[in-house]
């Protein structure tokens, strides 16, 4: 039985994780937290989730939950990562970073985290999205220069953060293709633009509305031919079956940094 803590419970993401943990026999969920202002704390993980009751109140203890866990699983808000990360670090547990639009700062702290524990940071945890990036990939690299590169992504109208971290692993992964170095991946970046593109430029179109799960196209646009490779989640439970299953995986794993794409047994790392 792997023993699981859930950050986030109380958000759109950790409520369909409640509800798909009961597909995964080998998976007991043991601690559900929040933050320590949620209107929610003190109630049933499972009753919140409209299943049955897991006994297992809403906390924003984590220290104390991981005490009893064997892997966490954050699906919360990017301003909690760093403490998030601390505290699975400091209790030595097994972390799987869902949530998106954490700064980019904490590369160093997650450098230091995978000495000791494995981490997944996974933007996206569905499949189709997982192999979505390897194909974005390997069509940047077959395709000359001279096609170029728009990334159009679509959420729901809560979503805090853009462009999303799909959207942005499926840029890395474009710029990965292209053979250009990690260091210049966003000094190709635009945003929304306003004027004409320039050369090698990769660019963003953002739209935010209503009840979107999620939508990514890459299109690779060349003279009169445009290819477009695209992903739409229509559910939530694909991120929440994938980050599950992820979690069981990444439990047995040695300390390292891994990526949805090695626990999928894709050869390319994203
Ligand atoms: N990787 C993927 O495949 C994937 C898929 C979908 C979404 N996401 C990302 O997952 C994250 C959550 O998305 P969502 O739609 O579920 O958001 P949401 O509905 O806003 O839920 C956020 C949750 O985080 C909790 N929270 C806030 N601050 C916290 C803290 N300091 N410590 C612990 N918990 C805290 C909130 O609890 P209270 O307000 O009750 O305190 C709430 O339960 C976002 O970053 C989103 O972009 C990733």
């Amino acid at each position: 039985m792997v023993r699981t803590v859930i950050i986030g419970i109380t958000g759109r993401m950790g409520q369909a994780l409640v509800r798909a943990a009961s597909e995964f026999s080998e998976l007991r969920i043991t601690g559900a937290v929040a933050s320590p202002k949620s209107a929610l704390l003190g109630q049933d993980a499972g009753e919140l989730a409209g299943v049955r009751s897991l006994g297992v109140p809403v906390t924003s203890d984590l220290p104390t939950a991981l005490g009893q866990a064997d892997v966490a699983i954050d699906f919360s808000q990017p301003c909690a990562t760093r403490v998030n990360l601390m505290a699975c670090h400091a209790a030595r547990k097994p972390l799987l970073i869902g949530t998106t639009g954490y700064p980019s700062e904490l590369a160093s702290v997650f450098d230091a985290a995978v000495r000791d524990i494995p981490l997944l940071v996974a933007p996206n945890t569905s499949v189709g999205v997982t192999l979505l990036i390897e194909l974005v990939r390997a069509a940047a690299h077959a395709l000359s220069a001279d096609f170029d590169i728009e990334i159009i992504e679509a959420h729901h109208r809560m979503k805090q953060d853009a462009p999303s971290g799909t959207a942005l692993a499926l840029e890395k992964a474009a710029s990965q293709g292209r053979g250009l170095a990690e260091a210049d991946v966003a000094k190709s970046r635009a945003v929304n633009r306003s004027g004409s593109r320039r050369e090698g430029e990769i660019g963003f179109a953002v739209v935010r509305g209503g009840d979107i799960v999620g939508e990514h196209t890459v299109l690779l646009a060349g003279q009169g031919e445009q290819l477009a490779l695209t992903h739409r989640a229509t559910d939530r439970a694909i991120f929440a079956r994938g980050a599950l299953r992820a979690g069981l995986w990444l439990a047995d794993q040695p300390p390292g940094r891994y990526a949805m794409c090695a626990f999928l047994g894709y050869k390319t790392a994203s």
